[in-house]
């Protein structure tokens, strides 16, 4: 989530066209999974001697594939360094692959969407709240910041409340 918001405060324009169509919720989720991945990378031992792209990997090794580098690899995104909700490949490793892929991921989508439909619903003028450098968690694995505090104006309310709308699909 604060990934996500940390994005739409760089690329406001994303930030407009999510606000301006909340159908749009969706793919934001999908790239921000992309561009800034919560998971970095994952840790793998070698069952029996292998090679990967021309590099021996003897069996025993450990090895960490960095999703995150893959997430922008420039053969799979085109433009891989902007944040850019319109993109349509869905490539990226954040959430796994294979069988190990991430048994949340649909848990995951939909509690960004119910919230990401709540705060654009009730929010504006997200800013951050004070220019002191974000810390972001001390993990090889894991990429977020410590902690992100927001100012916002509260939107006046022309709809029931989002939260009682039927998200069973
Ligand atoms: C944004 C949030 C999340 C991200 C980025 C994420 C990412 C991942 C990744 C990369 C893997 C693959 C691990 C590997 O191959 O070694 C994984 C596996 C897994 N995830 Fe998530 N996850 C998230 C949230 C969740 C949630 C909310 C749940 C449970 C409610 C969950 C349950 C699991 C489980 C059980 C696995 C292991 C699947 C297996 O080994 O077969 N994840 N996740």
């Amino acid at each position: 989530m604060s990934n996500t918001v940390l994005a739409l405060l760089a690329n406001h324009q994303e930030w407009q066209l999510v606000q301006n169509d909340h159908s749009l919720i969706p793919d934001l989720i999908e790239e921000s999974l992309r561009f800034d991945s919560p998971v970095l990378s994952l840790m793998r031992r070698v069952c029996t001697d292998t090679e990967i792209a021309g590099v021996k990997l003897p069996a025993d090794d450990f090895v960490f594939p960095l999703l995150g580098s893959a997430n922008h690899d420039a053969s799979q995104f085109s433009d891989p360094k902007r944040f850019w909700v319109g993109r349509k490949s869905r490539a990226y490793l954040s959430l796994g692959s294979g069988i190990h892929f991430c048994l949340g991921a649909q848990l995951v989508r939909l509690q960004a969407r119910i919230a990401f439909e709540e705060i654009f619903s009730t929010f504006e003028n997200f800013e951050k709240a004070d220019q002191s450098p974000l810390k972001y968690f001390d993990s090889f694995f894991f990429r977020g910041v410590e902690n992100l505090q927001l100012n916002f104006v509260v939107k006046k309310r022309t709809s029931s409340v989002g939260i009682l709308k039927d998200y069973r699909e």
